[in-house]
């Protein structure tokens, strides 16, 4: 086996040079953190400033701002980003060479790779550029007669609704919108209010996972497990859950399921996945037509015609160092962070939480108002005055500003967070 020292001695400067980018950037300092805390139980470890210090130090950041809005996509830490660069340097050599015949191959240790963490078969997962292609593929590729009918709710994301009314257009399906409080009555009352709206002519339910809006999370199981026994699909958008808080996919039992990768695995900017039940692939229409005798293959939605090979291959990076943290670790630190802020929030009286706390029903994700004060002007005060960059939040129902921290975010800057909420609240008749 070949030692340090002979590594070095065999490769030289160049050697040299790629041990300290390992040692100063990558996993090695992540992976002797984790091994101090491994006898600690996860609600210490989410408090361990000396362990996440070593996570914030993973990133190149730009820490003259403080980035609250982790939900629209996240930066990577260095190591996928290295791998990013250098499979992109090794795609222009030659590409017809390079990227097609010795990266392009390489999607299927990330299919299996993916398909380990989601707790699927590899040959039901597609890798996809986002989670708008993910479950744009289920929502236009799902046969629907005129008059059928898809029920969602008038809080899912806004270009998945648009996705739906156009099929209502083109089509002539019927789309179903149901409303529910935030926060809501209960995770029971959300799971009534989606199951009390199918109709016969119900075919397909869709639903968050987690909602972008104030990150509620929602029943899954309970609500896929009463459509699968009424004969409607269910397709789940995913795009806040992979990698945010640990489930697999048999807590789930949907039939299709769409996440964003750029998002809580900090994987590079355009990589998603479509999950696909076994029994619904060969029935699902790709959104980029594929050859019929791909007609059962996983991969007839992938047929996307020529892309950057690095993008989806460097998620196996991203993979890397989301196990080194660890799931729980993770979602426990993510709380941790959410709570911090919003505990110290809830006791101002003119401060409206939309988001419950109860670790069941929420992650990093928190959305609050500050009454009598128009959420766009909280949003922009906060980046004026302290570069606070947060997500203003204006639905027909409610209003409030959006808050997602991530791994890397530190305590002086949740603080910082708190304390301008807390002057805005005082100096609200200024605003
Ligand atoms: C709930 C939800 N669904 C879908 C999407 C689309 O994700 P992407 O931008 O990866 O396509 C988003 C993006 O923020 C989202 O919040």
């Amino acid at each position: 086996m070949l030692t340090r020292r002979g590594f070095l001695r065999t490769t030289g400067t160049a050697g040299l040079a790629a041990t300290a980018a390992f040692t100063d950037g990558g996993l090695a300092r992540m992976h002797a953190a984790g091994r101090r805390v491994a006898a600690q139980p996860t609600a210490s470890v989410a408090a361990d400033e000396t362990y996440w210090r070593e996570i914030q130090q993973a990133f190149t950041l730009d820490r003259t701002i403080i980035n609250l809005n982790n939900g629209g996509c996240c930066p990577s830490p260095r190591v996928v980003h290295e791998a990013l660069k250098r499979y992109l340097d090794i795609s222009n050599q030659a590409p017809v060479y390079h990227m097609w015949q010795i990266l392009e191959p390489n999607i299927e240790s990330v299919r299996r790779r993916l398909a380990a963490e989601f707790g699927c078969d590899p040959e039901e997962l597609a890798i996809t550029r986002n989670a708008s292609e993910a479950l744009q593929i289920a929502q236009l590729g799902i046969p629907l007669k005129p008059g059928d009918e898809v029920v969602t709710t008038n809080q899912d994301y806004g270009r998945m609704l648009d996705t739906w009314e156009q099929r209502v257009r083109r089509d002539g399906i019927k789309l179903t919108k149901i409303s529910f409080p935030v926060p809501p009555k209960s995770p029971g009352d959300l799971a009534d209010r989606l199951i009390g709206a199918i109709t016969p002519a119900t075919r397909v339910l869709h639903f968050c996972h987690i909602t972008n809006l104030t990150g509620q999370i929602f029943p899954v199981k309970q609500v896929c497990d009463e459509a699968r026994r009424r004969g409607v699909k269910t397709v789940v958008d995913g795009a806040h859950a992979f990698a945010h808080f640990p489930y697999k996919a048999s807590d789930l039992g949907c039939d299709y399921y769409g996440t964003s990768l750029h998002k809580w695995l900090l994987a590079p900017i355009g990589t998603g996945f479509l999950y696909v039940r076994r029994e619904n692939i060969a029935s699902l229409w790709p959104l980029t037509p594929a050859s019929a005798s791909r007609d059962k293959d996983i991969r007839k939605f992938e047929e996307i015609g020529t892309h950057p090979a690095a993008n989806h291959n460097a998620i196996a990076e991203a993979l890397t160092f989301h196990e080194g943290i660890g799931i729980e670790r993770k979602a426990a630190r993510l709380r941790y962070l959410r709570d911090r802020w919003a505990k110290r929030l809830a006791q101002n009286p003119k401060i409206r939480l939309h988001t419950n706390l109860d670790p069941a029903q929420s992650c990093a994700i928190g959305t609050v108002q500050i009454t009598g004060v128009p959420t766009p002007k909280v949003v922009a005060r906060l980046w004026e005055r302290w570069r606070i960059i947060a997500t203003p939040i204006v639905h027909a129902e409610y209003e409030g500003a959006r808050i997602t921290p991530n791994v890397y975010t530190t305590l002086e800057e949740i603080d910082t967070f708190a304390g301008a909420m807390e002057e805005i609240c005082a100096k609200s008749a200024e605003l």
